[in-house]
């Protein structure tokens, strides 16, 4: 009888810690932003985390553009692979329940995109249709900085 009443504490406790850890994961842990953002409030090393990977998305968007300009398709497949889902893939779980659902999903989406426009530079797809993907893959750049800043927690 004991045992099985600290069976159910425990299996209580567990409940509560997913449910606990699944309302973060949607909501993430935000602010009111310092202009009319919301701000993700993050670890000062998580924010540098993830501004050094918008750094890469604007490298990698760079080098798409370069390469559809010298015609160079293999360039245009490097680049944009390197802003593809493999540089998402080392966010770890602290921070990802740290960031909002729409913020996660907006993120994903720019990976998905640009693995997408490697895949069609490798398969031989012609500059305006890359140019066309790249601008949709940019709408969501803008979608994302037009609602969020990042703060680091004090
Ligand atoms: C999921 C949301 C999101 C998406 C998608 C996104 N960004 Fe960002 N980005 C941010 C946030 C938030 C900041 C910080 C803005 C602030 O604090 O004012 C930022 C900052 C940046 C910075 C500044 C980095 C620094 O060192 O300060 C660059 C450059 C950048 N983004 C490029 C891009 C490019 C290029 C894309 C699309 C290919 C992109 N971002 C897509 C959210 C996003």
């Amino acid at each position: 009888m004991k045992l099985s009443k600290l069976a159910l504490l425990s299996l209580a406790l567990w409940l509560a810690t997913v449910a606990i850890f699944g309302w973060f994961f949607v909501r993430g842990n935000t602010a009111s932003g310092s202009d009319n953002r919301t701000a993700v409030v993050l670890a000062p090393v998580e924010r540098d985390l993830v501004l050094t990977e918008m750094r890469g998305l604007l490298i990698a968007t760079h080098g798409i553009l370069q390469g559809i300009n010298a015609n160079d398709m293999k360039q245009v497949a490097t680049a944009a692979r390197s802003g593809g889902m493999n540089a998402a893939a080392d966010v770890n779980p602290v921070l990802m329940a740290k960031l909002p659902m729409p913020f996660k999903e907006l993120g994903m989406k720019v990976h998905h995109n640009m693995d997408d426009i490697a895949i069609a530079a490798e398969s031989g797809k012609q500059a305006p249709e890359i140019m066309g993907m790249l601008t949709d893959t940019m709408s969501n750049c803008i979608a994302c900085h037009a609602s969020w800043q990042l703060q680091a927690a004090q």
